[in-house]
């Protein structure tokens, strides 16, 4: 059966989803996506995945994609962070199965996304794009789909939208914020932009951004046009959002925690999750809060969460009737959006223990020390810590990761072996051996005798065919 094309795509496969959760690293795992679809939400994304891990690595495609298959959470979209077009095809081959659809990243504006070329900054790089989208739209049997942030200019954004469309992008989320607006310099998505791309494309449209209430949505989805609107905030803190409900924070904590029990990921998404939940409950329970970073069990979060829903309910019919004692929201522990502090604000979210969150921090400000920079401050108060101290390491010539010392070819362990790989030749340093001895005493590269079957590294050298590309096929 041909594969159905925008409009068709979005109202027959993804069913006309309106309310979309967005694709979230480390958060929108799979219980959490079927606690949010049991709340109102239609359409659920992947967290990004990385497509060359996915390609290369049999584990990290198990453990992020083929143990999270459920036929409840579907529709699903599958997003990959790639740089290439035939990699981002390998692995959206590998995922097609289990998904309706695979979305590129081009919105991620973090530190590591920029270290990695990819995300928001390939926004410039519109022949890559146009033939990364090309060829996913010829090979694959799902629909190819883009996340974007917009440019200042409106009518380079359209200009941009319209690029990813004739490629053969089938549905494009807009984020209705630039590259810069991250962290604490967030400030409000445009939905000008948003509404001017609608009005350009033929596809359809999820706007994303500003959204942290059912109000929001319905507001958003009349004043731009879209199909649909994506949240990620205003989801973690309310996963109930879009049935239009505030409901207590216990009765959404426990549900979720049932289902991780059924569907189990790392600790540390569940501890995430209920920061985030609990996190107006937690600046009135200091102490409950340290208990929360530090227990070590699903069940040990848990009991943290039933003991503040113990002192809520307390609190409760102490409450009746009296006045707030301070200018917390009065019912902390309801459902509720959190509004991001300014820059100067100072104060950090409370729940931001996420590696994304940590980064931002880094990134971000250089007014507020993270947390794990106050300890460390803490143990050694005499060390120095200003980051243009710091020794800088050697970049590797390719990527601009930190290159090995010993590296014959001045690369990374990464570009190191694919280099190595490519040309059949040794590299000492970082212990990859591809010559075979003949080669060796003949003194010249494989290449060179014609010798390109991956084969020649011999079995069990290290870094081998076996190790740079077996995995891949597994
Ligand atoms: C914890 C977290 C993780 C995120 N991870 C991703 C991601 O994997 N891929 C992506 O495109 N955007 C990611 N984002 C960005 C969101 O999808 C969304 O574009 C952004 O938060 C703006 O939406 P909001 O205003 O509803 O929060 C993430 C956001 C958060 C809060």
């Amino acid at each position: 059966m041909a594969k159905l094309q925008g409009f068709e795509f979005w109202s027959r496969t993804l069913g006309g989803a309106r309310h979309v959760v967005a694709p979230m690293v480390d958060q929108s795992e799979l219980a959490w996506r079927l606690l949010s679809r049991r709340h109102g939400a239609q359409l659920c994304y992947t967290p990004m995945l990385h497509a060359q891990v996915f390609v290369r690595d049999a584990n990290y495609r198990k453990e992020n994609l083929y143990c999270e298959v459920c036929p409840e959470d579907r529709p699903l979209i599958v997003q990959f962070c790639a740089n290439d077009p035939e990699v981002f095809v390998q692995a959206a081959l590998l995922a097609q199965d289990h998904c309706d659809a695979i979305d590129l990243n081009l919105g991620c504006p973090q530190m590591i996304a920029k270290r990695g070329h990819y995300g928001a900054f390939l926004q410039e790089e519109w022949d890559l794009l146009q033939r990364m989208i090309l060829l996913a739209h010829e090979k694959l049997s799902v629909p190819v789909t883009c996340k974007i942030r917009v440019f200042p200019e409106i009518e380079k954004t359209v200009r941009y939208a319209q690029m990813l469309e004739k490629a053969g992008c089938q549905l494009l989320t807009v984020h209705g914020r630039t590259k810069e607006q991250r962290g604490p310099l967030s400030g409000a998505a445009s939905w000008e932009h948003i509404k001017a791309v609608r009005k350009a494309v033929a596809i359809p449209v999820f706007a994303n951004g500003n959204i942290q209430c059912l109000q929001d949505v319905e507001r958003c989805l009349r004043d731009t046009g879209v199909q649909g609107v994506m949240s990620a905030e205003g989801n973690l803190h309310n996963p109930a959002l879009f049935e239009g409900r505030s409901p207590a924070v216990w009765e959404l904590a426990e549900e979720y925690l049932d289902l991780v029990r059924q569907h189990p990921c790392p600790l540390s998404y569940v501890r995430a999750h209920l920061f985030k939940l609990w996190h107006h409950t937690l600046q009135v329970h200091q102490q409950l809060r340290e208990e929360l970073a530090k227990v070590k069990t699903l069940e040990g979060i848990a009991a943290v969460s039933q003991e503040l829903k113990l002192r809520c309910q307390e609190e409760m019919s102490r409450q009746h009737g009296e006045k707030p004692a301070s200018d917390l929201p009065f019912f902390h522990w309801i459902c509720q959006p959190y509004v991001r502090p300014g820059p100067r604000e100072g104060s950090r979210n409370a729940g931001a223990c996420s590696k994304r969150a940590l980064e931002e921090e880094e990134e971000g400000s250089t007014e507020v020390v993270s947390k794990n920079k106050q300890k460390k401050q803490l143990r050694n108060p005499h060390k120095t810590f200003d980051p243009s101290l710091k020794p800088k390491y050697a970049k590797c010539d390719q990527c601009g990761n930190p290159k090995g010392n010993r590296c014959v070819f001045n690369l990374c362990r990464g570009c190191c072996k694919k280099r190595a790989f490519k040309e059949t030749a040794d590299c000492p340093g970082h212990g990859l051996l591809f010559k075979t001895k003949l080669e060796k005493s003949l003194g010249c590269k494989g290449s060179q005798l014609g010798l390109q079957e991956p084969q020649q590294a011999g079995p069990g050298a290290p870094g081998g065919f076996s190790e740079v590309v077996g995995s891949a096929l597994a």
